[in-house]
Order: C-alpha cells, then structure tokens, then sequence
C-alpha cells in the first residue's frame, strides 16, 4: 500500500473536515504511520545518529504549521482524490522564465496564452539566486529560497503561485539536490576553512582518493568539464564536482546535510509548489569502487526524503530526473519495501529516446522492444512524457536491444548521431552533437524538436512539401505523447515549431553548452500571427490545442492505466490501444515516407471500425476502409475512439 493509500485509510471521512483541529491530527496520524519506515531509512543511513533523528522529528511539527492553510486544504483535496497526478487533466509546458517572457510578473499575464493552447501544469526552470557568470542554466545555486532578481522577488512568486492555484495551474520546480554552486554559503565557509563545512562536500587534501573514485566514474561533461574532482586553491583541497566544477557535489553522508537539505525541500513545498523535480537524484550518494548512480542508498536516501515530505505536504508529489538505463529508471518509483514510497513521476526518456530512434531510422522496432522490457512501475507511478526539454536526447538504449533487431550497437549509436548532427547530406535534421567524448565515442544530440524534424531547413529551402513534412512529424510525436500513459511536458517553443536558437554563441557564460540552442527566446512575433493559415506555427499550435482538449474528453486516456501494445505486422507503424471501462483509443502513427496500411476487419473487431468507416480524431478526418485496408499516410497520426466515432 502506498502512502496516498495508506492516508485515505486511515483518514476516512476527516479528510473532508477542513478545520484547524483536524487537520493537526491528521498531521499526527500521517507521522504516526510513517515513523518506522522514516526511522528505518534513517539509521540504516545513518547509523548512531540518534541526536540528528530527535532533530528531525522536533522540525516536523513547525515545517507544517508554517504550510498556509490554502496549502493544507489542497493537500486533504488531493488525498480525498487519490493519485491526483494521474489525471488526464494535466498537460504540462516547461519554460525558461526568462526566456519565455522576462520575469515572473510578465508570466503570470501568459495565463490566456496558456489556457489557449491548454497547459495547465508548467515546469518553471529553476529560479532562485545563481552566480553571475555560467550557472548551467540556474542549476548551480547560491540559494534553495531566494528568487534571483532578474525574475522579480519572493513576493512576485508568491503571488504568481496563487494566482495560478486560483486558475488551475500546478507549478512544478526544481530541487537541485545533487550539488550547490561553488558560491553558495556553504561552500565560501569551506573555501575559508571551516572544517564543518568542508564536510557537507567530498573534500579530500591530495588525489589519493579522487583518483581511486575516478576509476569507476563516467564523465558527464567531458568536454567543458572533464573529470570529477576539482582543485580548489583556497582551501588546497580537491572537491568532487561530477558535472560542471563549479558545481558541488553535497556529500549525504553527512545527516546535517540531509537535515539541511530536507528544510530546503520544505520550503520549496510551502512556497506553493505542487511538483518537485528531483535534479539528477541518480547521483545522491557516492561509494568508492562504483559508478556511484542508482546506488541502494541513494534509493534509500530518495525515500526519506519522500516520506518527511508526506508528512508534511502530502500533496506534493515528486519527479525523479533520472535519466539512466531504461530498467534502473523505474527503481525511482520505490522497489522492495519502498515501493510507492519514493518518487511519484519518473521523466519517461527510455520512450522519448526511442521516439527519436524511429524517427531516423523510419522503423519502430527498437521502440516496441525498449518498451516491452521495461520492468512493471508500480500503479501508484506515473511518467512524464516529452520529446524534448532544455538537455540533450542521450541515446539511453539497451545494447542488447539493438543487437537483437540485428544492428550494431557502437554503429548504430553512430548513425543517429549523424543522421541529427548535419553529418548526411541527406538528412533533414539540423540538430549539433553535445559533449562528446572521444575516449568512448559517445555522443549526445542537441537540437530543437523543429530542426531535428526538418523544419529549419525546409524554411530555409522554402520548401513547402518539406515544411508539411516536418509539421506532421512534430504532430505525429505529440500526438504519441498526448494519449501514451503519463502525463505529457510540451517544451516551450514547440507549440509554434521554434528552430534552434544560435544567439547563445554570442554569450561567453552560454558558448560552450550546446543545449542552448534548445532554449530559445520565446517567439511572441509569431504568437501575434497565429491564426495566418500560411504559418507553420498555425496548423502546429492549433492542432495542438485541439488534441490536447482531446486528451482531456477521452475518458480511456484518464488514470494510470498501461497502454497495450499492438503488433501491427508493419515495421513502420506504432499501433497502441488505452483501454479504459467502457472506451477505448487506439492510436496509430507511421514513420515511414510511403504510405502503409493496417488490416481494417482487425479494427473493426475491436471496435475501432463501424461499417468499414473511422473517424481520425487526431484531426478529425472521416475515411473508409472499402479495400478492407486502413491507409496510413506518411507521417499521419490516427486516434481512433470506440466511444465517439
Ligand atoms: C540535470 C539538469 C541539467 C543539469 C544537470 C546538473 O540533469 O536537467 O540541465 O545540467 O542536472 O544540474
């Protein structure tokens, strides 16, 4: 039983009495079934920590007067409902603020724009105090509370978080749990000496054991950042600093930085947020002689953190970031004894890599493969689905999978690489090559979803063939999205078909980092000819908002339910049903250039088909199917509904 199970149980009909009384002792009760695991996981970390675990439990009553009473009735609605992220109400849009609009005031006059195209959940990249000079895009922090000026202030948010909640919109940011930037308060304390502090990072006097760590460690950005330790002159010590060096690492060994850490947590949860995303949890706890990813107690480390919070705010859910081999991801969901008791939402970048996979390759096979080898999550559990966001597509595949399809691995990674790089002359991506690393040869691509589909370059070739071309693809991927089980993230810009954007170049913090060109200036210019049926931007934001208002009538695509998968007998098509009580969706996409076809009596048994006519959903089209064969154009996306043919 997972904990939003567990609370209902126990709360019963309270947790529709929303005075002061009661829900204090619903805190209690939610504390009391929680204390065992949150001991266990406690000590098992930290063992002989007595007096750190009396501090924590002595925290948790004031964390939770401090959340407003608005915050705590939200929390009781969500529990009454149950898994409230599952519903196929939300649809999300992730946005740089400033990129986006400026600042935080400017965004909260985006609500029209948003609730035209149908967004209601928008992952705000992060927002508060950062250094000056490069930041990794606000993931190197000087502060977990402060909002950095260049959005607004505290106040500014906080207004923007209630007038949000008052219009239905969930706010989701980041928790950059992994590591604080080199100019965070703690880590000045370390550079000056203080023992105390040097301890809340792997800070070691010589190599000896940074070395002995680097024989297990991978690189993540071996081009600007090559290696995991850096040299830190003030305090002549090495720190560990696994992605940029001016990020470090926060050693979890230490539970003042959990406790720490935890308040940080809390805070984020009581300034309004209603997700969490977890940056890079995969990498929370380090062991020499590993890779020091996925590790049992980082798992372990999630899960305390979960269940603190779930007393707490137990409306808040949790996103892992995990973006890791395609079985450990679903290990963020809670394993074991853990299981439901860890993260809410896992991004679903095992689909989104695949997706990209059978675009170039015009064939789904890796795709079918990867997905029917994913281990069952557990139904508490939901993914994020995207095609993109502001990082790289990291080609997280299983090399047996691809083997297994008759491919080389090694050769096969090559030729994504440079089908999206600009490496073939014939391919219609313009997409540029992130970090590679030229010891392993792996490399990662970095583009926007337009450019990598093509759309850039039949701009430039005004080439209208081609620019329908890649505006079908685009639908065709969020179309896939819209009705795959989850909860689907459109990433800014895609809704009008942004290209790249190569002003980054001109900015030596942003030069080096290629990711910058999937993170555009928002287009407004474009937004204001909406509407101009000669726009690309027009079929592919218009098309959006009508399947996205879909998504949200189809009663098969609401709640946590599996999505099967149909083997169409047709090495171009994905072809997967939502079944719902008495609904059904089947959505069919094809890949390939040539028309291809589906056996209609097979649609027809299932009820797809009546009287050898459909009706496309997606775009509502009406066709028949008189050769007793459904035609898939190229490219075309279907759904077909049971209930509303
Ligand atoms: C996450 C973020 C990425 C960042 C990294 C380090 O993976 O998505 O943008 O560079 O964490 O914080």
């Amino acid at each position: 039983m997972n904990q939003y199970e567990l609370h209902r149980l126990l709360a019963g009909s309270r947790l529709g009495d929303r005075s002061g009384g009661t829900r204090k002792a619903l805190f209690e009760q939610r504390l009391a079934a929680n204390l065992t695991l949150i001991q266990d996981l406690f000590f098992s970390l930290y063992p002989d920590q007595a007096d750190a675990f009396k501090r924590l439990l002595g925290k948790l009553p004031g964390w939770f007067k401090e959340r407003t009473t608005d915050l705590q009735d939200q929390d009781l609605d969500r529990l009454a409902e149950g898994h409230w992220y599952q519903s196929s109400r939300w649809v999300g849009m992730q946005l740089y603020v400033d990129r986006f609009c400026g600042d935080l005031k400017t965004l909260e006059q985006k609500l029209p724009y948003f609730q035209k195209l149908g967004v209601n959940f928008l992952h705000l990249m992060p927002l508060t105090k950062r250094p000056k000079g490069p930041n990794d895009g606000g993931y190197a922090v000087n502060s977990y509370t402060e909002i950095d000026p260049r959005y607004g202030t505290d106040k500014d948010f906080a207004r923007l978080s209630a007038t949000f909640r008052e219009n239905g919109i969930c706010l989701m940011l980041d928790f950059v749990v992994n590591h604080t930037s080199d100019e965070f308060s703690w880590a000045q304390r370390a550079k000056a000496g203080e023992a105390r502090f040097q301890q809340y990072y792997y800070t070691y006097p010589d190599r000896t054991v940074p070395d002995a760590f680097e024989a297990n460690l991978p690189e993540i950005f071996p081009e600007t950042s090559p290696g995991n330790f850096t040299y830190i002159p003030e305090m002549d010590r090495w720190v560990m600093t696994v992605f940029n060096s001016y990020q470090w690492d926060l050693n979890y060994t230490n539970p003042e930085v959990f406790l720490e850490m935890l308040g940080n947590l809390i805070h984020l949860a009581n300034m309004g947020v209603d997700v969490v995303r977890f940056d890079a949890l995969a990498f929370l706890w380090k062991k020499l002689g590993t890779d020091s990813q996925n590790l049992p107690e980082a798992h372990q480390l999630i899960s305390l953190f979960r269940l603190c919070l779930q007393v707490v705010a137990p409306g808040v859910a949790l996103l892992a970031e995990a973006i890791v081999a395609p079985h450990e991801i679903v290990r963020y969901f809670g394993e074991g004894p853990l299981k439901g008791n860890s993260c809410e939402l896992a991004y679903h970048a095992t689909f989104m890599a695949c997706l990209w996979d059978a675009v170039a390759t015009t064939k789904t096979g890796l795709l079918y493969r990867s997905l029917r080898h994913i281990p069952e999550k557990p139904a508490s559990g939901s993914w994020i689905n995207y095609i993109r966001c502001h990082d790289d597509i990291g080609l997280g595949f299983d090399n047996a999978h691809i083997a297994a399809l008759g491919w080389d691995p090694g050769m096969h990674r090559k030729f994504l690489v440079d089908y999206y790089c600009q490496r073939l002359d014939w391919s219609p991506a313009k997409g540029a090559v992130f970090m590679f690393n030229p010891f392993t040869g792996d490399g990662r691509i970095t583009g926007s979803a337009a450019s990598l589909l093509g759309l850039e370059k039949a701009l430039e070739a005004s080439d209208p063939e081609a620019i329908d071309t890649a505006v079908d693809k685009l639908l065709m991927l969020y179309g896939i999205i819209l009705a795959a089980p989850g909860l689907p993230l459109v990433y800014a810009g895609d809704e009008i078909g942004m290209p790249n954007d190569y002003s980054y170049l001109d900015d030596p913090a942003m030069a080096e980092d290629s990711r910058w060109l999937n993170r555009p200036l928002h287009d407004w210019k474009t937004v204001r000819r909406l509407g101009e049926a000669s726009l690309p931007a027009t079929r592919i934001f218009e098309s959006l908002s009508r399947m996205i208002g879909l998504r949200r009538e189809i009663r098969a695509l609401d709640g946590a339910g599996e999505a099967l998968l149909h083997d169409p007998g047709n090495e171009h098509l994905f072809v997967f049903e939502r079944r719902g009580k008495d609904d059904g969706l089947l959505v069919v996409a094809n890949f390939a250039s040539s028309v291809e076809v589906l056996n209609a009596s097979w649609l027809q048994r299932l009820g797809y088909v009546q009287d050898g006519t459909y009706h496309n959903l997606a775009r509502d089209t009406r066709g028949k199917v008189g050769s007793g064969l459904l035609e898939v154009p190229p490219y075309a996306l279907i759904w077909l509904s049971k209930s509303q043919l």
